[in-house]
């Protein structure tokens, strides 16, 4: 079929989302509604998204005062495309990097990309879901001791269930050895607009933020944001790098989408919040006994069980719910301020059909290989694929990692313990899919 066929028999299929994008397909959050006679290019009166002076200009001044950002930029390629300018944009060919292990695998293509050399900070393990959470600031101090000359430090907070790292802390700690921090809150553009939300790392004391309006805010797929918080950061740079990965064709209906996002946070962003508050508060009193504790952000809605792709899969064909993602012992489910009374009615009654039914098995941490060489020196070198029973000992010349998250098992660079062979195949074995290991084989350098 037709992609556009196809997606309007998605559309009509009376699956509730629980995913994103943050709009959830709710009417009353339309933006763009006669998609071609909006469709525009750089004529004049439209403004210009590489030099901004007019609509797009306001639309960037209104993002930095909603949060408090000394610089806001449009992103229109999702915040993949602030990660790779934030990180190019605050370093120079061979700095050091600081990197939480559970970045998202944009960062990975970022430092390739700067030419930098990453120290890898482990953040901590939730061994019943099988996930990474905090990076505590102990772990960041430790890190600058030993490599006082890092020149930026990159951390994911929230993570993708919403957990969220101590930043003030963190910022502290990283300005007061001199660095620069860029914080990856792709998961956390709805941050700091109702209490019972975690504060932005915009306010927290971040150089650089970077969020993804899509995944938790009512603005279509692509629509991101970049902030630039201090003065440590040199915004002519940014821009230079936003004007390198952005396309010099960026769609008007994407921009006119984020800037009707901002425009209704500012005028109903207080009503909009209050409702939403609402029912999640009331949701997650009815399903307690099915959910996880909020931890960080109680829009992440964590279902544990004995098996996450059977009940993610359960949800979807007989209860007409789809999920945004599911681990080997949990489901999460996305919500945000477009939700309906309706869809969480349905899940509070889906659940209440079912019963709870959470895993006792721990999961391990997936083991970290070493640093062979640099991600740019193994994305200049010549490669080949291998089989995966024959790469222990060999060096990555790409990421494995599963998606979503999209966290890398091997960045490019890092060489293949037997260990991670056999987590790898392991996986495989279960069932999850290990992007970059198809048909059991995997890219080394050569020899
Ligand atoms: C933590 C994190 N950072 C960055 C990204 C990239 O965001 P986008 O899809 O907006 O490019 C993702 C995507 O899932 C993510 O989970």
């Amino acid at each position: 079929m037709a992609i556009e066929q196809t997606l309007y028999a998605l559309s009509a299929d009376g699956v509730y989302p629980f995913h994103m994008p943050g709009h959830k397909r709710n009417p009353a959050f339309a933006f763009c509604e006669h998609p071609v006679s909006l469709d525009t290019t750089e004529v004049t009166g439209a403004d210009d998204l590489h030099d901004p002076h007019g609509m797009l200009a306001e639309t960037m001044a209104l993002a930095a005062r909603l949060t408090g950002s000394r610089q806001s930029y449009l992103l229109i390629n999702g915040s993949t495309a602030g990660l790779l300018a934030g990180i190019t944009a605050a370093t120079h060919r061979g700095d050091t990097v600081l990197v939480a292990r559970n970045c998202h695998r944009s960062v990975a293509h970022a430092l390739a990309l700067a030419g930098v050399n990453p120290i890898w900070l482990t953040p901590t393990w939730n061994a019943a879901l099988g996930t990474y959470e905090q990076l505590p600031p102990e772990t960041v101090r430790q890190a600058l001791l030993a490599h006082p000359e890092a020149a930026l430090t990159v951390i994911t907070s929230p993570t993708y269930e919403g957990v969220v790292s101590e930043i003030a802390a963190i910022a502290e700690t990283v300005h007061a050895a001199g660095g620069t921090l860029l914080v990856d809150e792709a998961h956390g553009a709805h941050f700091g607009y109702s209490p019972l939300f975690p504060q932005s790392a915009v306010t927290l004391g971040a150089d650089i933020v970077v969020q993804s309006l899509h995944k938790t805010l009512p603005s279509p797929t692509q629509t991101a944001l970049l902030h630039v918080c201090s003065d440590r950061v040199d915004s002519d740079r940014v821009q230079r790098q936003l004007s390198i990965f952005q396309t010099s064709s960026p769609s008007y209906l994407l921009m006119a989408g984020i800037d009707t996002c901002l425009r209704l946070l500012e005028a109903h962003g207080t009503e909009l919040f209050a409702a939403y508050e609402q029912r999640l508060t009331s949701f997650r009193r009815t399903a307690a006994p099915w959910l996880l504790p909020a931890n960080g952000d109680p829009g992440k809605l964590i279902l544990p069980c004995e098996n996450g792709a059977q009940l993610a899969r359960d949800l979807r064909e007989q209860f007409g719910l789809e999920t945004e993602m599911h681990g080997a012992h949990h489901v999460l489910a996305m919500t945000s301020v477009a939700d309906t009374d309706e869809g969480f009615e349905r899940l509070a009654t889906t659940l209440a059909a079912l019963r709870p039914t959470p895993s006792v098995d721990s999961i391990a941490c997936p083991p970290l290989p070493t640093v062979a060489v640099s991600p740019a020196t193994a994305y200049n070198s010549e490669s080949e694929r291998v089989p995966l029973a024959e790469a222990a000992g060999r060096v990555a010349a790409e990421e494995l990692y599963c998606y979503p998250p999209g966290i890398p098992l091997t960045v490019a660079g890092e060489r293949l313990t037997d260990e991670l062979v056999c987590y790898i195949a392991n996986q495989q074995a279960a069932g999850v899919h290990i992007r970059g290991a198809e048909n059991e084989t995997v890219k080394v350098l050569l020899k």
